[in-house]
C-alpha cells in the first residue's frame, strides 16, 4: 500500500478550497467555497473579507474534502499548501490551517507556488503529460510564459510588464458595467460582436518577444468609449468586448507560438482563469495544430483557483523530497 495521498489547501485570493489527491494526479474531492458574490458587491476582491471570509470557511471546506474522498486525516501521506503569490492575509489562513493539521498529525508539510499549481492542473486531465512542455499561465494576477524543464523546475521565458490578461478583462468588464469578474461576462458579450470592428493596439515589447503588455490596450478601449461620448455615438459594447478580446488573444497566441518555434516545443499547454476562455482556447488550439503541436489545458474547474492543482504539484515537489517547517509564512510576492 504505497499510495501517496495529499491534503491540499489554497486560499490565496478570493476561493477557499481543499482537495485530496492520489499519487498526484487522481482527484479524490475538490471542494471550492467562492466568494465571488461578497466581492461583487465591491467590484473587485476586498483583501480584508477576503481573509475574515477565508477563516469562516476552511474547517468547513476541508472537511467536506475530506469527506468526499472518503478518507480520514490519519489516511493522509503530506499536507500541501499554497504560500505565494497572492492576498497575504487571504494566503496566512490556509498556511496556519496546513500547519495545524500537519504538526497534530505529524505530517509532513509542503508548500507550494501557487502558479505552479496552474500549470500542474493540466496532469490531472492529460495523464500522459510530462515535462518538457510550454506553458500560457494567465490569471487574474499573472500573465507568464514558462518553460516547464522538469517536475518543479521552471523558467520563466516571458511575463507582462503591467496589467495581467484577466486583470485587463476586469478593467474593462467594468469600464462596460458588466461587473465583476469580467473575464466570463466579455466572454458571453464578445460573441455577439464582432471581433474585426475595432482596431484595438496589439502590443509589442521590443526587447523581449516573450513579454506581454496590457495596460495599452485597457486605455485604448477607455478612450475609444470616450470619443464616442464626446461625439454623441452609440457605444456598441458587443463589439468592444469581442475586438477587446480578439487583441488579447491575439497577442497570447503570437507570444506563445513564438515560443514554440524558438524552443522547438512540441507540447504547449495553458493555464489560470483566462485559460476557461473558449475564443482563446480555439484560438490557441488552431495555432498549435498548424503547427503540428500537442495542445493541454484543464477544464474551466481546473483553471480557475482550485485545490487539486495545488495536490498535484504539492506531490511532485514532496517527491522530490521538499518538506517546509513550522516557520512557513505567507509570501505574497513569491517568486517561481
Ligand atoms: O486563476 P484565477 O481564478 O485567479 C488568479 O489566480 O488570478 O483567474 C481569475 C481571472 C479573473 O481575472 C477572471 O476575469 C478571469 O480569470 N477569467 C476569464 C474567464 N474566466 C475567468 N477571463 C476571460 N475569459 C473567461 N472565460
Ligand atoms: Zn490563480
Amino acid at each position: 500500500e504505497n499510495d501517496v495521498l495529499l491534503l491540499a489547501i489554497e486560499s490565496s485570493c478570493d476561493e477557499t478550497a481543499a482537495s485530496v489527491v492520489k499519487n498526484g494526479r487522481t482527484v479524490l474531492s475538490n471542494v471550492i467555497s467562492s466568494q465571488i458574490e461578497l466581492h461583487k458587491l465591491y467590484g473587485g476582491v476586498v483583501p480584508e473579507i477576503a481573509s475574515r471570509k477565508h477563516i469562516e470557511k476552511i474547517n468547513q471546506v476541508v472537511k467536506e474534502a475530506l469527506d468526499t474522498a472518503g478518507v480520514t486525516l490519519d489516511d493522509l501521506s503530506a499536507i500541501g499548501v499554497t504560500y505565494g503569490p497572492g492576498l497575504v492575509g487571504a494566503l496566512l489562513v490556509g498556511v496556519a490551517e496546513a500547519k495545524a493539521i500537519a504538526y497534530a498529525k505529524k505530517l509532513p508539510l509542503v508548500g507550494v507556488h501557487h502558479i505552479e499549481g496552474h500549470i500542474c492542473a493540466n496532469y490531472i486531465e492529460n495523464p500522459d503529460l510530462e515535462p518538457p512542455f510550454l506553458c500560457l499561465v494567465v490569471s487574474g494576477g499573472h500573465t507568464h510564459l514558462v518553460r516547464v524543464k522538469d517536475y518543479g523546475a521552471y523558467e520563466i521565458l516571458g511575463r507582462t510588464r503591467d496589467d495581467a490578461a484577466g486583470e485587463a478583462f476586469d478593467k474593462v468588464a467594468r469600464a462596460i458595467g458588466l461587473g465583476y469578474p469580467g473575464g466570463p461576462k466579455i466572454e458571453k458579450l464578445a460573441k455577439e460582436g464582432d471581433p474585426h470592428a475595432i482596431p484595438f493596439p496589439r502590443a509589442k515589447i521590443e526587447d523581449c518577444a516573450y513579454d506581454f503588455s496590457f495596460s495599452g490596450l485597457k486605455s485604448a478601449v477607455l478612450n475609444y468609449m470616450n470619443g464616442c461620448k464626446m461625439k454623441g455615438e452609440a457605444v456598441n459594447e458587443a463589439d468592444i468586448a469581442a475586438s477587446f478580446q480578439q487583441a488579447v488573444i491575439d497577442v497570447l497566441v503570437r507570444n506563445a507560438m513564438q515560443a514554440v518555434e524558438d524552443y522547438q516545443a512540441d507540447t504547449l499547454a495553458i493555464a489560470g482563469g483566462v485559460a476557461s476562455n473558449g475564443t482563446l482556447r480555439e484560438a490557441v488550439q488552431k495555432a498549435c495544430r498548424e503547427k503540428g503541436v500537442r495542445f493541454c489545458h484543464p477544464s474551466p474547474i481546473l483553471c480557475t483557483d482550485n485545490a487539486a492543482m495545488i495536490g498535484t504539484a504539492a506531490y511532485y515537489e514532496y517527491q522530490k523530497g521538499v518538506r517546509h517547517g513550522w516557520d512557513l509564512n505567507a509570501v505574497p510576492n513569491l517568486k517561481l
